[in-house]
C-alpha cells in the first residue's frame, strides 16, 4: 500500500510512537491525581510531550501548551473561549468546517464574522484581510496550510497586520505543524490549534492549543483538574485550566513519541524532502492527459496536498481505482471545507487528494503518475 492520505491521518507513525503508546497504556495510571509511582510516570510521559510541543512552536513556556481531543477541540476552545458577543472575527474561504461551523454557531450569540476570499490557488491576500478588519474586529482567525490545496498562508505579515490592528491572531495549523517551520513568537501568533494525528504523527484523539501571553480566554470545560478540589471554581492555572478531566495518557505519551522524532529529524529536513517531491508533482502531474490540478505552482507557496480532477472520469471512480488496482490511498470529495472547493472552481464534485507525508518518496510519486496516467487513458 502506498499511503497518500496523510492530510488526513498520518500513517505509518515512528515506531517509538507505538512503543510509547503500550508503554503509557501498561502504567496505566492518572497525571496529576495521585503520588505514587505509577501516577508520577503518567505524569512525566505528558509532561515530556508538553516540552516537545512547546520547543516545535517556539513557546515560552510549556505551561501554555494545552492538550485538547483533537483540532476541532482546540479551535472551540480558542473560539468559543475568546470571542464575546458582539465582537468581529475576520476568516477565510479557505477554512476548514472545524473553524466554519463554530464561526456559523457563533453567530447566534451576536459574535459576527466575515470570510475573506483566496484567489483561485487558494492564496489569502495579507490586504483583504487588512481591509476586513473593523473596529469590532477582535480576532482574525486562518488556516496556515489550505486541507485542500496546500496552499501557505504568510503568517509573518498576517502577525504584523495583527498587532499593528491591535486584534489577536489565531492560527489552525492543521496541516502544517509537523511539516512546515513554525514559531508562535517571531511570527505573532497568539493561538495555535492543531491535531496530533497528523504532522505531529501522534494518535488520533489527540490535539494541541497553544495560548499566547495576554490571551484572555475561558476555558470550555469545568471539572477535576487534581488540585484546589476544595473550590468550584476552576483553578486559573495554565495548563489545567483548559484541561478538565482525565488526560488521554496514551495518546500523548504517543504524540510526545510522534513530536520526538520530528524534532531530531528537523522540521527543516521534513520539508526539504516534502519539497523535493512538490517540485516533481508539479512538473508531472500535469502532464496526465485531462488533469487540472489545484492549488499554487510555486512550491514555495505549499504543502505536499495535491488536489485534482481529471476531466472524463469521476473521482470517485478515480479513488477506487489507485485504491483497488493500484494500492494507493487517497481521499476523494468535499474534504470538510466546502468553500475552499468553491475558491477553486471544484463544488460540489470535490476534488481527488493525495497528501504526502515524512514516509513518503518520490518513488511514491512517481507511482502515483503512472497509475494516473493509465486512469486518464482508459
Ligand atoms: N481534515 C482532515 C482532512 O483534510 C480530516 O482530510
Amino acid at each position: 500500500m502506498i499511503y497518500l492520505d496523510n492530510a488526513a491521518s498520518s500513517h505509518p507513525k515512528p515506531q517509538g510512537v507505538y512503543d510509547a503508546v503500550a508503554e503509557a497504556l501498561k502504567t496505566g495510571a492518572n497525571p496529576g491525581r495521585s503520588g505514587h509511582a505509577l501516577a508520577l510516570d503518567a505524569s512525566r510521559f505528558i509532561l515530556s510531550a508538553r516540552e516537545g510541543v512547546a520547543r516545535l512552536v517556539g513557546a515560552p513556556s510549556a505551561s501554555r501548551i494545552i492538550f485538547t481531543s483533537n483540532a476541532t477541540h482546540a479551535l472551540n476552545q480558542a473560539l468559543q473561549g475568546f470571542l464575546e458577543k458582539g465582537d468581529h472575527v475576520v476568516s477565510s474561504a479557505m477554512e476548514h468546517n472545524s473553524v466554519l461551523r463554530p464561526l456559523h454557531a457563533l453567530e447566534r450569540l451576536g459574535i459576527n464574522h466575515t470570510l475573506i476570499g483566496a484567489d483561485e490557488e487558494g492564496i489569502i491576500d495579507v490586504e483583504r484581510v487588512a481591509e476586513a478588519i473593523t473596529p469590532q474586529t477582535r480576532l482574525v482567525a486562518l488556516t496556515h496550510a489550505s486541507n485542500v490545496t496546500g496552499a501557505l498562508l504568510d503568517i509573518e505579515r498576517i502577525g504584523d497586520l495583527c498587532r499593528e490592528r491591535g486584534v489577536k491572531f489565531l492560527l489552525d495549523a492543521s496541516q502544517s505543524l509537523g511539516a512546515y517551520p513554525l514559531d508562535v513568537v517571531a511570527s505573532g501568533v497568539d493561538m495555535l490549534a492543531a491535531p496530533g494525528h497528523k504532522g505531529l504523527l501522534g494518535p488520533q484523539g489527540t490535539g494541541i492549543l497553544y495560548v499566547g501571553e495576554g490571551v484572555a480566554l475561558t476555558p470550555l470545560l469545568s471539572g477535576g483538574t487534581g488540585f484546589a478540589s476544595e473550590s468550584r471554581e476552576m483553578p486559573e492555572e495554565l495548563p489545567e485550566t483548559f484541561e478538565a478531566g482525565t488526560l488521554n495518557t496514551p495518546g500523548i505519551a504517543g504524540l510526545g513519541a510522534g513530536v520526538e522524532y520530528i524534532l531530531s529529524r528537523t522540521v527543516e529536513a521534513i520539508r526539504a524532502d516534502e519539497l523535493e517531491i512538490i517540485e516533481y508533482l508539479l512538473e508531472e502531474l500535469p502532464k496526465v492527459p485531462g488533469l487540472t490540478l489545484y492549488g499554487p505552482k510555486d512550491p514555495s507557496k505549499r504543502l505536499a496536498v495535491f488536489a485534482f480532477n481529471i476531466e472524463g472520469v469521476d473521482g470517485a471512480h478515480v479513488g477506487y481505482s489507485l485504491d483497488e488496482v493500484y494500492g494507493i490511498a487517497v481521499r476523494v470529495g468535499l474534504h470538510c471545507a466546502p468553500d475552499a472547493h468553491k475558491t477553486i472552481g471544484a463544488f460540489p464534485m470535490g476534488t481527488v487528494r493525495a497528501s504526502f507525508g515524512p514516509f513518503n518518496t518520490i518513488l511514491h510519486a512517481e507511482k502515483l503518475v503512472e497509475a494516473l496516467t493509465v486512469i486518464a487513458s482508459l
